[in-house]
């Protein structure tokens, strides 16, 4: 990816953003999925008056990407933070990584966690979950 689609891919997460269901913890987070075919899915944190129904940004995206038939991604932006600030450095949870790693090679699968356009950190899969475990250790 040059910087040009990365920006793109983040301009969508910033935009996406502004759609979070937060108003338990505030934090609104938006997330912007592309996968191989060139496609862009994006989702925001959907949180629940009893919490543990809240649902992740990053995974939000991925399941609006497979139940829409998409199962190969290149990569996905992230951004978050309270709302009214800007941004802040903000990684995907365990839980989303892991989601992440049902679908994507940790070898390859980029992760652009950003402040804005044109300021944001990146991870391969395999930084943030190292030692995985994941589809092939049930394969035989
Ligand atoms: N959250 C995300 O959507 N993605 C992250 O990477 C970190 C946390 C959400 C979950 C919850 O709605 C809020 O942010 C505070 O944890």
């Amino acid at each position: 990816m040059d910087r040009q689609e990365k920006q793109e891919l983040i301009r969508a997460s910033l935009r996406m953003r502004k759609m979070s269901y937060s108003p338990y913890s505030h934090y609104c987070v938006g997330a912007a999925l592309l996968c191989e075919d060139g496609t862009v899915f994006t989702g925001c944190n959907i949180e629940n008056a009893a919490y543990g129904p809240s649902n992740c940004a990053e995974r939000t995206a991925f399941f609006k990407a497979v139940s829409e038939g998409r199962k190969r991604f290149t990569a996905i932006a992230v951004c978050g933070g309270l709302r009214g600030e800007d941004p802040e450095d903000c990684t995907p949870c365990g839980v989303c990584r892991q989601v992440m790693r049902e679908f994507c090679d940790p070898e390859e699968f980029l992760i652009l966690c950003a402040r804005s356009e044109t300021e944001w950190k990146e991870y391969l899969l395999e930084d943030l979950l190292p030692e995985s475990f994941g589809p092939e250790n049930l394969a035989r």
